[in-house]
């Protein structure tokens, strides 16, 4: 546990003070930490258990600079002590739906799994299939912004990047799709308090 978070924070303590954060104090981030956020952000709930999405954690100054330049140049990339680049490999999932059955089923939720897999995605092409598997993602990307909070860690979300440039720095395959980049490291500033909708202005009770 860190300087920051002496315990790990409530999840509502996570939200509440989770905000985006764009400068980082400049240390390496503690490999725990890292492990713990991602292994707690692993965690998410996927339709079929699909489980699509998949990290890419930059350390290594020369590649994030090479992610801020294909980021537009936004200095956060660069300035984090980390970026965690999360992202969908619908293929992937789907060649290996197997391994997403929970071992209790035995070898008949293994066939089950590809059973449900090659039916419901078999016939669609592969940008229809990437995109549902972008959704799964994404729901990764929200757990793991409050889990690195919630060790006392700050990110910010970032869809701003060439996805091509990406691809080409992390050398990923063209059907990957990015749920977001996300610089993370300690705040050095205090960011933005949060400025929202109400309840009332999105919400519609029946
Ligand atoms: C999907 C997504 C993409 C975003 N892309 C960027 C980005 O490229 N650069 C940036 O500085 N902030 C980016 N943001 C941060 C938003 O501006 C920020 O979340 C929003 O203004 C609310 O502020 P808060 O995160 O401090 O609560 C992004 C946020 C989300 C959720």
């Amino acid at each position: 546990m860190t300087a920051t978070a002496t315990r790990p924070l409530s999840i509502t303590e996570a939200i509440e003070t989770r905000r985006s954060i764009r400068k980082f104090v400049q240390e390496p981030m503690n490999a725990d930490d890292l492990q713990e956020i991602l292994r707690l952000a692993s965690l998410a709930p996927s339709a079929w258990n699909a489980q699509t999405w998949r990290f890419a954690v930059v350390q290594d100054p020369a590649i994030k600079a090479e992610l801020q330049a294909a980021s537009y140049g936004q200095p956060q990339v660069g300035g984090a002590p980390a970026v965690i680049v999360v992202y969908s490999d619908m293929e992937d999932t789907l060649k290996t739906a197997e391994d997403t059955a929970h071992p209790g089923m035995g070898e008949e939720g293994r066939a089950g799994q590809r059973k449900t897999f090659d039916g419901a995605f078999g016939g669609q092409d592969v940008a229809q299939r990437g995109q549902w598997g972008l959704s799964q993602a994404n729901i990764a990307f929200g757990f793991l912004m409050l889990a690195a909070r919630g060790l006392g860690y700050d990110t910010v979300p970032m869809l701003g990047f060439q996805a091509d440039k990406v691809r080409e720095v992390l050398n990923l395959p063209e059907h990957v799709q990015f749920a977001g980049l996300l610089p993370i490291g300690k705040r050095a500033e205090d960011g933005h308090t949060h400025y929202r909708h109400s309840v009332e202005r999105v919400t519609t009770f029946y």
